[in-house]
């Protein structure tokens, strides 16, 4: 039957957007490839094009990167904040039955936590970037978006008392 072949088809595509989106966003050439190159091989075949949103923050972390760098080589915080960021609450998501009022709230507190690392004074920095940090892996907690959360805890600026 037609309707049922429909159900079929839309049950393959949940299951297969569910095994795609919110994945660790692993494209790091530093990283060890052979273990990974197996099952990234397979996956590609049905990975679709990246969301608005994972663009977004595959952006967001590389920037956060060199924002770290920065920091820890004396350059102290970013001047200018990163408008594009604002994008977060319309970006088109991967899974859009993720984006909830709590998504939008865990993103302005998000977007709050960076403009006071662009406001940071002077010596309040590092511990101002880690605590953006922190409002990054609380919303992938709270809208079960795990993948990616080992890898933005690298963005994290060891201090003394965590050492
Ligand atoms: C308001 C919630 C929220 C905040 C804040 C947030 N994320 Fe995300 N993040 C998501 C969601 C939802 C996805 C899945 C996006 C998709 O697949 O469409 C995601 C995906 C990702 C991915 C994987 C992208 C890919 O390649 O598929 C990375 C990496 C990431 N986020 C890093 C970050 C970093 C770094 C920050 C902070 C600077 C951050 N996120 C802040 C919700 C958030």
């Amino acid at each position: 039957m037609r309707f049922q072949k429909y159900l079929i088809l839309s049950a393959m595509a949940a299951f297969i957007s569910v095994a795609v989106a919110c994945n660790s966003g692993e494209t790091n050439a530093e990283e060890p490839v052979e273990e990974e190159a197996a099952t990234e091989a397979s996956s590609e075949i049905i990975m679709p094009d990246p969301s608005e949103l994972a663009l977004l923050m595959r952006k967001m972390f590389d920037e956060n990167m060199a924002m770290k760098e920065q920091i820890m080589n004396g350059g102290g915080a970013p001047e200018s904040f990163p408008e594009e960021y604002y994008n977060l609450h319309t970006a088109d998501a991967t899974e859009p039955e993720k984006i909830t009022a709590v998504y939008h709230a865990m993103g302005d507190s998000y977007l709050q936590s960076m403009k006071a690392v662009v406001d940071a004074p002077e010596g309040e920095e590092v511990k101002l970037f880690n605590n953006m940090v922190n409002t990054c892996i609380a919303c992938h907690q709270s809208v079960s978006c795990q993948g990616p959360i080992a890898r933005i805890k690298k963005l994290r600026i060891p201090t003394p008392d965590e050492a």
